[in-house]
């Protein structure tokens, strides 16, 4: 191998060890999916200016039935990472689809170029499926075939390197396959455990609203208008995402207040109406510590905070009410005007509308709300309408 292609061997390897370092500081990150990984692997390694890659490539994976997946297939160009919208599919059982998973099994890497056993570029055309033909739209030159091992096994075919591809090009290729095979590992089971944790949290949700009469459809259309409320109001995606999923766990302080009391037709005594105003407390004990779980403890705490410092538990005022509890006072407060309760009926959505504008007996809008989200709310009101009468099938 020549000094110039050791040095940018080095660099791209140095690259994918960033890479990998970043993969992992990520991984609990939604965004680590199999998608960011390969735009991440191919468009970093091989792509930018001066890095040595394949002009095309594309990824095929095995299901564990041994058939395979349709492929995934990129382009470079002007060393950036272009993919196809289009999957590659083979025909699992074609012989071509045999030869990339199963006779090339043998060795973990396979390097041809043309010159080393073709008469001429023409006949080493007729070795490649049409698919792949179509694909790459140009005569293929040379190619390197890599396995992926790991939870996922599958192949990187990358076509087309300039001139030769050399050894040193499928000891990138090969670096690259292996971070592949283990990140996607992780990542798979990160998405899991994604969803693992999203079910639990509804779960929990859905329990502590099993006292109540509306079957779990309160904390789901809470979820849905905080979010709306939060993206009308420009928050950062990864709130607006945080927030919807969330604002279900606002009461899931009043699994430890008595069913008798959460269902009880008329107005609470001193003593139950004190009992009540602990969930919020109760909700942030139950939801730990967690850094997870930080919007989620700010909403149960500081849902029923009023404005102008008259609410509970800890009559917090203004600005100094977290943010998400304000969103949420906004969602429950409209949701459960909208819901028949023990104590009282439902109301039509413009009834909703008017208590917003003008305050009941409950309600002080100008002295509950943060005036900007209360701004927010009525730009978005017929939102909140449609959301609530979604449920109402
Ligand atoms: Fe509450
Ligand atoms: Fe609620």
């Amino acid at each position: 191998m020549s000094d110039n292609l050791c040095e940018m061997s080095l660099q791209q390897t140095l690259s994918l060890l960033q890479l990998t370092d970043q993969a992992l500081h990520d991984i609990c990150c939604k965004r680590f999916t199999r998608d960011f990984l390969y735009q991440e692997i191919f468009g970093k390694v091989l792509g930018g200016k001066g890095r040595r890659g394949p002009a095309s490539f594309f990824l095929i994976f095995q299901e564990e039935s041994g058939v395979l997946q349709p492929g995934r297939a990129f382009h470079m160009k002007d060393g950036a990472l272009v993919e196809r919208s289009d999957e590659i599919s083979l025909d699992p059982f074609s012989g071509y689809a045999v030869n990339l998973l199963e006779a090339q099994a043998q060795e973990e890497v396979v390097l041809v170029n043309w010159a080393d056993s073709y008469e001429s570029i023409g006949d080493f055309q007729a070795y490649f499926h049409p698919a792949v033909k179509n694909f790459i739209g140009a005569p293929i030159i040379n190619f390197i075939i890599c396995r992926i091992s790991g939870a996922a096994t599958g192949a990187i075919v990358a076509f087309n390197y300039p001139g030769r591809a050399t050894t040193y090009d499928a000891e990138v290729l090969k670096s690259m396959a292996v971070v592949i095979g283990s990140l996607q590992t992780m990542s798979d089971e990160v998405q899991e455990t994604e969803k693992a944790f999203r079910y639990t949290i509804e779960a929990l949700a859905r329990a502590c609203e099993a006292a109540e009469e509306d079957t779990g459809k309160h904390i789901q259309r809470v979820n849905r208008y905080a979010g709306a409320l939060a993206a009308n109001m420009g928050l950062p995606n990864d709130f607006v995402e945080t927030i919807s999923f969330s604002a279900q766990m606002h009461d899931v302080g009043k699994i430890k207040i008595p069913a008798t009391i959460l269902l009880k037709p008329g107005p609470l005594d001193d003593a139950e109406a004190e009992l009540m105003r602990k969930h919020p407390i109760y909700g942030q004990q139950i939801l730990g510590d967690s850094p997870r779980l930080q919007l989620a403890r700010d909403i149960a705490i500081a849902h029923h905070e009023n404005w102008d410092g008259s609410g509970y538990p800890y009559q917090l005022k203004g600005d100094n009410i977290p943010l998400a509890g304000r969103i949420v006072k906004v969602a429950d407060v409209y949701d459960a005007l909208r819901s028949n309760r023990s104590y009282k009926n439902s109301l039509s959505h413009q009834a909703a509308l008017s208590v917003f504008r003008h305050g009941d007996e409950r309600i002080n809008p100008a002295k509950h709300f943060d005036p900007v989200l209360l701004g927010v709310f009525f730009k978005i009101e017929h939102i909140f309408d449609k959301i609530y009468e979604s449920f109402n099938v």
